[in-house]
């Protein structure tokens, strides 16, 4: 089955990106597994006529964005997210209708429709680096209002919130953490930013997931509490192979990103099935929105 994939990323002339929590099976083969952020510039970055995407629909909706001329194939159309379901363009005008002007900082795990009504993107990698690079003194940022929070006690801005939420990391609750620490009183606890204040109040280490892996790389500690989506044990012991991961909550399983199958992947190679295209007339105004956070980010 792999080598059926390796041979019909060549004939398509395509790259396969995957997400640090796509299966095992799926990060081995891909040509490059990251976190948003890093998927994102490798989508603007790549010379490949068709871009694979194992992830959810969000991360291939940023791809086609930014590569309009290229083909972006994401095997399971039905992979969502449900934080990014928690805004949509209608709500975001009404709330905004209430509000002084102010820049929207939107994260990347949200629609097309709602980065075209932004004036930056972030992911949780640079989210405090987006926000201060805005002059303003009040932002909205929609719609994790766990990434904003964290955003609000690194800056010195107001910052409005969005009441939306990662089902399982806003799940993850004190006493999983302490349980977790009691049965591991050694390992060093690290929190992706989509965790709620009280969990990251209890964290050694706040990053996204690909900052976890260069985190737990660095450090002297050999074992670690992982507080982010379970299937970002396997990137981190990969990396790490002298090191041990334990999860915050054996309950954070984000089941969008475990739809796809290798079964998927050959089909959708094979027959260009599940091509994600943005229209031209939210793709040109949500292409602001993302390269602007891209060039931020690629200048730093
Ligand atoms: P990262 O950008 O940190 O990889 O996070 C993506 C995500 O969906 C977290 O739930
Ligand atoms: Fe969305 Fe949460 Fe799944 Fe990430 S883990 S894709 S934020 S539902």
């Amino acid at each position: 089955m792999k080598e059926k994939i390796k041979s019909l990323l060549k004939k398509r002339k395509a790259i396969m990106l995957a997400h640090n929590y796509q299966p095992p099976e799926i990060q081995d083969i891909a040509d490059l597994c990251g976190d948003s952020l890093e998927l994102s510039i490798k989508a603007s970055m790549t010379d490949a006529e068709v871009i694979l995407f194992c992830g959810v629909t969000f991360m291939a909706e940023t791809a086609s964005v930014l590569s309009p001329e290229k083909r972006v194939l994401l095997p399971r159309k039905d992979a969502g997210c449900p934080m990014a379901d928690m805004v949509t363009p209608a709500q975001l005008k009404l709330r905004l209708a209430g509000l002084p002007p102010m820049p929207v900082v939107t994260y990347v795990n949200s629609s097309v429709s709602v980065k075209a009504m932004s004036t930056i993107c972030c992911t949780s990698a640079n989210a405090i680096e987006v926000v201060n690079s805005l002059e303003a003194e009040e932002i909205l940022m929609v719609p994790d209002r766990n990434l904003a929070q964290y955003t609000a006690s690194k800056t010195n801005k107001k910052i409005h919130l969005w009441d939306g939420y990662c089902p399982f990391h806003d799940s993850l609750t004190p006493e999983d953490v302490e349980k977790a620490k009691k049965m591991h009183p050694d390992a060093l606890f690290m929190a992706h930013p989509e965790c709620r204040p009280e969990i990251l109040e209890l964290a050694d280490a706040i990053a996204s997931t690909s900052g976890m892996i260069r985190y737990a790389s660095e450090s002297d500690s050999l074992s670690f509490i992982v507080g982010t989506e379970i299937g970002m044990l396997y990137p981190l012991k990969k990396a790490n192979p002298g090191k041990e991961f334990y999860p915050a909550s054996k309950n954070m399983l984000c089941n969008d990103m475990k739809k796809i199958s290798l079964d998927d992947i050959v089909r959708s190679l094979e027959t260009m099935e599940g091509e994600v295209k943005v229209p031209e007339n939210i793709r040109q105004p949500a292409l602001k929105a993302v390269q602007r956070m891209i060039d931020l980010s690629t200048s730093s």
